[in-house]
């Protein structure tokens, strides 16, 4: 193999050479003609070494000087190589720039690489020097706290088990941004289920975040923070509500009042804002506890007169004032009446006497003077005037509130027959009636209040009739306006009705069990 390259190369020089000499021979014969008589008399080097030169041509110029055509042999310098190689070193230098302007931009996009990585640097060093850390430790603790969720869960469901309480809606938030948005929201009878299978899609998620996305966990533990808190509120409020059990209207065997509700506010009475005094309640008929009858009975802007009332034959028709009746009288005096098994009883204008009035035919039944009760606004309560004589109900039937001087003002309470407004019994406190704001019977026992505040009430006073104990309590009442001008229990849904400088307040009743 190594000879045949070898004989191939000598082959390919020869015939180069070969070609060589053809041209420098066509060129000297057309280009020399003329002068070859004299070549030796110019230069003799020509001549010598026949070796080194082949035949040569050559021409002297007209100034003398000898001109020739040399045919120089490959082996001595080789032309062709030369042309070569320059096109190479061009191509090499080309191909050079090329790298080289390649090496620039590389260098660039390091120094790129450098910032990119020093900026993540930067990054990393604030994750680690920051508390947050996204660790394997997030998701166990995660899991801790979940599984602490279940337990809780289980815990309230075990405790929520045959009870009836009504525990409020209770709304979780979005469990994540991965469970983008998802809202949960529930009444207490779907409580139990609800929760679990919630706090069971909370494993899932946990789980499927643990291989997705790391950035969340934080999002995470907040909603479970959140969810945490709001079962602890759900347990409290469950505790809280379970605290005042359910005592069925008309019973008396709790143990008094515990507690009242934020009041409701029904509305202004139906003649204005103006009308700032007056009473206002729902009726209490022992055989028919069920009937829904509302009496409500601003008194004329003087705070005096009871002129006109009101009866509503049910709530959403007092809501909106379409009422049953609208009657006068001539007149009333003070903001005491009450409304009882469809009799309204309130105090004559300018007498120490009960009215019993029958609602229906708008006519007086029956007139009977209060004994030893003081009136013309002498023993008045705190604030509100002509409020000598107030009617109070309660699941045993009709009081009457009032003063005498042989008490020396203070609270004077009779039971009443209804029938026929005789005084059962009486009984004297020792409580003065001017300085408390109001007063209710429950079961038995006067409540009484006085201002905390301009939105606030206290009750603060208590009379029980059947030991003749009077004590301190302080049930909160907040109010909307400055001055209460009447409260009336009904027993027929144990709320408290208040007549509040013209608005109409109802609130809810807590008993102690
Ligand atoms: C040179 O060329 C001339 C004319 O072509 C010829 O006569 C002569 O013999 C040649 N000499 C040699 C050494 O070839
Ligand atoms: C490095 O961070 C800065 C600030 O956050 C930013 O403006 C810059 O574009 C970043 N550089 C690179 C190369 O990412
Ligand atoms: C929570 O439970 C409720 C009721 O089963 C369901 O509608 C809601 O989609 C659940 N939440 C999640 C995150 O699955
Ligand atoms: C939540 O759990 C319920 C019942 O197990 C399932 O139907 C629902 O697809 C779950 N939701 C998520 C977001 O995993
Ligand atoms: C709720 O009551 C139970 C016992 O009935 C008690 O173990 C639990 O600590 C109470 N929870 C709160 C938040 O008061
Ligand atoms: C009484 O009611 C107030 C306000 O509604 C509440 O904050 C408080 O916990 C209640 N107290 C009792 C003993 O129920
Ligand atoms: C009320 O008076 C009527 C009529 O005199 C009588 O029949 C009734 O028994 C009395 N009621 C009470 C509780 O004393």
């Amino acid at each position: 193999m190594k000879h045949m390259w070898v004989a191939v190369l000598f082959l390919t020089r020869s015939v180069i050479a070969l070609t060589v000499t053809t041209k420098v021979i066509n060129e000297a014969s057309y280009m020399t003609t003329p002068y070859l008589t004299e070549p030796d008399t110019t230069t003799g080097v020509l001549h010598a070494p026949p070796k080194l030169f082949t035949n040569v041509s050559g021409s002297v110029d007209d100034s003398g000087t000898c001109q020739c055509s040399v045919y120089l042999p490959d082996t001595t310098f080789p032309v062709q190589k030369a042309e070569k190689l320059e096109i190479i070193a061009t191509t090499l230098s080309e191909k050079f720039e090329l790298e080289l302007s390649k090496v620039r931009e590389y260098s660039k996009m390091i120094e790129l690489y450098e910032k990119q990585i020093l900026n993540l640097t930067i990054k990393v060093e604030h994750m680690e020097q920051s508390s947050v850390s996204y660790t394997e430790l997030d998701f166990q603790l995660l899991k801790v706290e979940i599984s602490d969720l279940k337990r809780l869960v289980t815990q309230l469901k075990s405790s929520l088990g045959g009870s009836n309480v009504i525990v409020e809606q209770i709304y979780l938030e979005p469990v994540s941004t991965a469970a983008s948005g998802i809202i949960l929201a529930f009444h207490q009878h779907k409580l139990k289920e609800s929760l679990t299978l919630n706090i069971t899609n909370l494993t899932i998620l946990v789980n499927e975040l643990e291989s997705l996305d790391k950035n969340n966990v934080l999002a995470i533990r907040r909603q479970i923070v959140s969810l945490q808190n709001r079962l602890k509120e759900c347990e409290e409020s469950r505790n809280k509500t379970t605290v005042p059990p359910y005592f069925p209207p008309g019973s008396c065997i709790h143990r008094g009042l515990l507690n009242v509700s934020q009041p409701y506010v029904v509305k202004l009475n139906w003649r204005g804002f103006s009308y700032k005094y007056g009473s206002w309640g729902r009726d209490y008929s022992p055989s028919n506890p069920e009937e829904e009858v509302y009496w409500v009975a601003p008194l004329n802007t003087n705070g005096r007169y009871l002129e006109y009332y009101r009866i509503y034959s049910s709530f959403d028709n007092l809501l909106l004032f379409r009422p049953l009746y609208e009657s006068r009288v001539t007149y009333g005096e003070g903001s005491g009446a009450a409304l009882y098994n469809n009799f309204l009883y309130y105090h004559a204008y300018g007498s120490r006497q009960m009215v019993k009035h029958n609602i229906k035919t708008n006519t007086a039944a029956l007139r009977k003077d209060l004994p030893d009760a003081v009136t013309g606004n002498r023993f008045s309560y705190a604030g509100v005037l002509w409020q000598d004589i107030d009617f109070a109900v309660d699941e045993s039937g009709l009081w009457v509130i009032y003063s005498t001087e042989h008490n020396m003002g203070n609270i004077v309470i009779s039971k009443l027959n209804e029938t026929t407004l005789d005084v059962l019994n009486t009984w004297q406190t020792r409580q003065y009636k001017p300085s408390v704001s109001n007063a209710f019977m429950l079961c038995g026992v006067l409540y009484a209040t006085r201002p905390m505040n301009t939105r606030k009430e206290e009750i603060f006073y208590m009379y029980d009739t059947s030991t003749g104990q009077e004590g301190r309590v302080s049930v909160i009442m907040d109010k909307k306006l400055d001055t209460i001008q009447s409260i009336d229990y009904s027993p027929s849904d144990q709320k408290l009705y208040v007549y509040n400088d013209g608005y109409l307040l109802r609130y809810d009743v807590n008993f102690q069990s």
